[in-house]
């Protein structure tokens, strides 16, 4: 059956293709990668056409993107926002122009929700909490400081704000844990090595790295081997994704602990652009359901990781 307008995209009625423009933060890691491969799969799949673009990690070709998008009149517009704020000119330009706009993987601070039709993605400060949780227990009966340094990832982004707020949460509850440097790898394996490199040299005593990801954490491991020193035995490793470089090193003891984070958005994303293209209702949140890999559990779901 044909979708039905709903006055708030442009997909006729009769059976015209249902576009979708995809406005992707970039390729900066595993994570994305296999993100953006879901997406394009999941379109395929549904016969949409997909118009895809690559922010390389900038806001303002994110916005471009999106404003192209506009004039093009595509039916629905996706986008993964590479920060969180910022946004309300671009989305209410969608908005007068009535292409409705769906957020994934990355939220916005709007204040006005009209601005887009739902948010489906993870709960990054859920995954924060997950992490400190982890660690608060390892360390529960610690009688020395435990330092901890801090990747975080991209500056401004919604990942890397709730991760670390997350993890700041549930480690605050014991004084003995301390984060004595925190400073952003920009999600990527290069930056990560680099910030390590620097944390290393600055600290002689660092206990446990938190890294929002796995490839920066990837790219620790290399700076920490370097310094002559045992990933995951003289420093405790955690990270967030679970992709299969991740579970590797979580495999082979080198990641003590990982948060999953779900990249396998596409055919969420789908059912929710037929939807409003439908013209029906849809949950304003939709949040990926995603589990914790220690480095046993990694080892026995390392076979049949998808990615
Ligand atoms: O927004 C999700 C995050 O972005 C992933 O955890 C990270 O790997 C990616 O770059």
């Amino acid at each position: 059956t044909a979708p039905a307008n709903n006055g708030g995209g442009n997909a006729a009625a009769g059976d015209k293709k249902i576009t979708l423009g995809f406005a992707q933060v970039g390729a900066e890691s595993g994570w994305r990668t296999a993100n953006t491969k879901s997406i394009q799969d999941s379109a395929k799949e549904v016969g949409y056409e997909l118009k895809f673009s690559d922010a390389q990690q900038k806001q303002e070709n994110q916005i471009k993107a999106i404003r192209s998008y506009i004039q093009q009149k595509v039916d629905v517009i996706a986008f993964s926002p590479v920060v969180e704020s910022g946004w309300d000119t671009v989305l209410k330009e969608a908005k007068d122009a009535g292409i409705p706009v769906i957020l994934t993987d990355r939220a916005v601070d709007s204040a006005d929700k009209s601005l887009y039709k739902t948010f489906i993605g993870s709960d990054f400060v859920e995954e924060g909490r997950k992490a400190g949780q982890w660690l608060a227990d390892k360390y529960k009966d610690a009688q020395e400081d435990v330092n901890i340094v801090e990747l975080q990832g991209t500056t401004g982004s919604a990942p890397a704000n709730d991760r670390k707020a997350g993890f700041a949460e549930k480690i605050a509850a014991n004084p003995k844990l301390k984060v004595i440097a925190s400073q952003t790898g920009d999600f990527t394996r290069a930056k990560g090595k680099e910030v390590m490199q620097a944390f290393l040299k600055a600290h002689k005593d660092i206990d446990v790295l938190y890294a929002h990801n796995d490839d920066m954490a990837l790219g620790a491991i290399q700076a920490i081997e370097a310094a002559g020193l045992k990933p995951g035995e003289d420093i405790v490793i955690i990270s967030v994704d679970a992709v299969k470089d991740g579970m590797q090193a979580a495999a082979d003891g080198k990641i003590n602990f990982i948060v999953e984070c779900n990249p396998l958005l596409g055919p969420q994303l789908m059912e929710a652009v037929q939807a409003v293209v439908d013209g029906k209702e849809i949950e304003a949140r939709i949040v990926t359901d995603e589990t914790t890999f220690t480095s046993e559990q990694a080892k026995e779901a390392l076979p049949s990781r998808q990615y």
